[in-house]
Parts: structure tokens; C-alpha cells; sequence
């Protein structure tokens, strides 16, 4: 029954049962995590065949020896396939190292200090820098803003992705804005895919906000689908080829979770303009990337039929963890007006919303029963959840078994956390 349906007296005869059920789950001693999205063992050893893959063949296609320095923009055969990935020519992609969220720094960090279109672009001329955040978001990104000065300013997550009217309104009036996150396809936390219409928008936004603003698209997960008819992104290369903003678009993806995570290949897009600035950029940091590893992935991925296939195999091992959660969430909490959430159809996250107030209650609550969730407010900028609601489920790490017990007892949380403050609000 919904909660608003229930008399105080319902509301008592409930909360006994659930402070029983709790000091049971108390004592069993659970040390359970649902915190950050890794792989599971199972999902990296799906990869475990890049070991060795060279068999002493280190040549490139090219002839290039990838034991040896160089190659500061990747391997061309690895430019090729990630090129594919994010649907764009080897020309358009630079191939690095072993994380994005590293190319992402780098990049706000060249934008910041020395402009990507020379000295007089630097973001750092002016004394207030700010990016849109739409929340809940992801929050390394929002710690890549915080260290580097940079203001956060938040607009809602929608099913279609983020609020356009609310983006556009804001980069309209404070020019102070330089530039946005973006995770279209299966977002963090929320899992939803932006629209095409969301896409056209945010391709046209450096038409409202001026030559400097760039958009960091974080197209993290990519091919992570878990079910066949999980919804396509619309391409925003040409989107920005149409209006002339390619200049203006950064786009990031890896293969932290495709094999093995922090052991993977990252690589970025954008304009011909901007990966030669910032090629010459990077070539102050290192002569070049591990391509011993990137060739390692284009022996071991090979083309995207394969790369399909290989994803394939890890929606089959993260698929039922997800299941799992959703089924209980649908079972226990479903038409009780006890918290929402999201049904994502790829990524690596559920986003469960408590009713106003009750986030961090719940998750505390978790904690103290040896359930450990994701802290409230991660998902927002400084940790800020102004409702104190949101809650990020991570189901891919812990076995099966383990995504089921912790979901049982989160739920269990989540509605004695919702029935106390209910009883509270009818006795205050
Ligand atoms: C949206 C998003 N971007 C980037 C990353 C990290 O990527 P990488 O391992 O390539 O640094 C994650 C990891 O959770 C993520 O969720």
C-alpha cells in the first residue's frame, strides 16, 4: 500500500516489524559493498586473452616497433578501431594511455591555463570559470572541476538526458560558463540515453554560449548494453559537422570496462584543429603512449563484430545483477511512494531515489548493518544533494548472491528510514 494510505497506526504495526527485520539483519554480521562500478573478477577475465597476444610480435601494421618511443596520437590501427567505436574516421581519434578520465583533466586543464585556440582562449583570463553539471551526475568529473577551480553549476537530469531548456537558459545569460559534462549513452548514475532531439541541442549550444565553450562528452559506455534493444545515441560529430562546432566538442571513451579496468586504452575525438594543439600539448608530458598495449587490444578486440561479441559476454554476467536489483526494488517498493528509480538498459548504475531528506539516513542505516552504499550526495557536485535524496547502485562488482542480500536489506532500510520520518511528520 502507499505510505500516505497508511494510518499512524499501520505506520506503528510497520515500523516494529522493520525494526525487528533490521536488528536481525544487524546480526548477521553482512559485509556487503555496493559503492563504486568495477567489473566484476569474472568480467576482467573475459580479457585475460591479452596476455601473450603478441607472441613476440610487436610490429605494428605500419612497421612501427611498439617497444620503442613515439606515436604520441596512437597507433593508426587502434586509432581505426576506436574510431569505429565512437562512429568517426581514424583521423578524427587520438588513441592514449590507460585512462580517459586522465585525457578528460588534461584536456579542461590545456583549455584553463593555455587555451585551445592560443593564449587568448585560456578559460584561466577570466576570473570566474564555470561548467554545467546535470545532476546526479558523475563524480570524478565533478572532482576534475573542484581541483582546478573550475565552479559547478547544476541543471536536472531528465530521461532524455539533460534539462535543454534549463542549459540553454543558463549559457544564454552568464557567459562565465565554459563548459558542460556530458555521459550520453547509459549516464552515471542514471542509465538513461540522451535523445536525438538532446544531442541537435547540445551540438548547437556553442551557437548561444560563444566561441570558448566546449562540451565534454564522456561517451564512457559507449557499446555497454545489457539488452539487444537498448536505445542508439545520435551521432553529435555530425551534429557539429552540420552546424560548424566540431571545434567545440571533446569526446572521451576507454576500455576500463571492456577488459581490464585501469589496464586499459583510453582515447578522445575532436576537430583535426584541436587534437594537433593538443598533441603538441601532451608532447611536453610524455613521448608517447603504452602502444605495446594498444596493439595488444586491436590483436585481441580485432573489429567491432568482435568487439560486439566480447560485450556480449558481459551483459550475460552483469545482466542478472541488475535483474536482481530491479526485481526487488519492483516487488518491495513499487506502488508504496517509498523512493523511485531508473531501468537502465546498458552502463554500470542504478539511481534510487529516497524520498526528501532521506538519503543519507538510508545509507547510514546500510552502513550500520555492514551494507556499504555509495555516500549520499557522490553524485552530486561538493557532495551536495540539495533534496538528500539520490543513492547510486553499482550492482557489477559483488557476486550475485551478494547484489540479492544487499538489495533485500537495503530495501528494509529504505522503508524503515521512510516510515520513521513519516510517523515523524504526523507527530510533529
Ligand atoms: C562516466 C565515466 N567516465 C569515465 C570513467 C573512468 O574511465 P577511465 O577508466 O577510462 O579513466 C568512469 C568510471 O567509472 C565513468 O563512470
Amino acid at each position: 500500500m502507499h505510505i500516505d494510505q497508511l494510518s499512524t497506526a499501520e505506520l506503528q504495526s510497520q515500523l516494529a516489524t522493520l525494526e525487528q527485520q533490521y536488528d536481525k539483519l544487524k546480526g548477521l554480521g553482512l559485509a556487503l559493498d555496493l559503492t563504486r562500478g568495477k567489473p566484476c573478477t569474472e568480467q576482467v577475465a573475459l580479457a585475460d586473452g591479452l596476455d601473450g597476444i603478441l607472441q613476440g610480435n610487436y610490429r605494428a601494421q605500419d612497421g612501427t616497433d611498439t617497444r620503442n618511443y613515439g606515436g604520441l596520437d596512437g597507433l593508426p590501427e587502434a586509432r581505426a578501431l576506436f574510431g569505429e567505436l565512437l562512429g568517426l574516421p581514424a583521423g578524427e581519434i587520438m588513441v592514449g594511455g590507460n585512462s580517459s578520465l586522465t585525457l578528460m583533466y588534461q584536456v579542461v586543464e590545456f583549455a584553463l591555463s593555455e587555451g585551445l585556440q592560443g593564449p587568448e582562449s585560456a578559460w584561466g583570463n577570466n576570473d570566474t570559470v564555470k561548467f554545467i553539471c546535470p545532476v546526479p551526475g558523475y563524480d570524478r568529473h565533478f572532482s576534475v572541476c573542484e581541483h582546478l577551480g573550475i565552479e559547478m553549476v547544476t541543471v536536472p537530469m531528465l530521461d532524455t538526458g539533460p534539462d535543454m531548456d534549463a542549459v540553454e537558459a543558463l549559457v544564454k545569460r552568464d557567459e562565465s560558463i565554459k563548459g558542460m559534462w556530458c555521459v550520453p549513452r547509459f549516464s552515471n548514475p542514471t542509465g538513461c540515453v540522451y535523445s536525438d532531439d538532446t544531442v541537435a541541442r547540445i551540438a548547437a549550444l556553442p551557437g548561444l554560449a560563444g566561441a570558448n565553450f566546449l562540451v565534454m562528452w564522456d561517451n564512457a559506455y559507449a557499446v555497454h548494453t545489457l539488452y539487444d534493444d537498448a536505445p542508439a545515441l545520435a551521432s553529435i560529430a555530425d551534429h557539429c559537422r552540420a552546424r560548424g562546432t566540431l571545434d567545440q566538442v571533446f569526446q572521451f571513451g576507454s576500455t576500463s570496462k571492456i577488459t581490464f579496468a585501469s589496464a586499459g586504452v583510453a582515447f578522445l575525438a575532436s576537430s583535426p584543429g584541436n587534437l594537433a594543439a593538443l598533441s603538441k600539448h601532451l608532447s611536453y608530458q610524455t613521448i608517447g603512449p603504452d602502444k605495446v598495449n594498444q596493439l595488444r587490444h586491436v590483436r585481441f578486440l580485432r573489429d567491432m563484430d568482435k568487439l560486439s561479441a566480447h560485450m556480449a559476454k558481459h551483459a550475460a554476467l552483469i545482466r542478472p545483477r541488475f535483474e536482481s536489483v530491479l526485481d526487488t526494488l519492483e516487488s518491495e517498493l513499487a506502488g508504496t511512494g517509498m523512493g523511485s528509480w531508473t531501468r537502465p538498459r546498458g552502463g554500470y548504475f542504478i539511481s534510487f531515489d529516497t524520498l526528501p531528506g532521506l538519503g543519507r539516513e538510508v545509507v547510514r542505516l546500510a552502513g550500520a548493518i555492514g551494507v556499504k552504499l555509495t555516500p549520499a550526495g557522490a553524485t552530486f557536485p561538493y557532495g551536495l544533494d540539495p533534496l538528500d535524496s539520490n543513492i547510486r547502485l553499482s550492482p557489477t562488482f559483488a557476486t550475485e548472491q551478494a547484489v540479492k542480500d544487499t538489495v533485500a536489506a537495503f530495501v528494509v532500510c529504505v522503508r524503515l528510514a521512510t516510515v520513521r520520518q513519516k510517523l515523524q511528520q504526523q507527530s510533529g
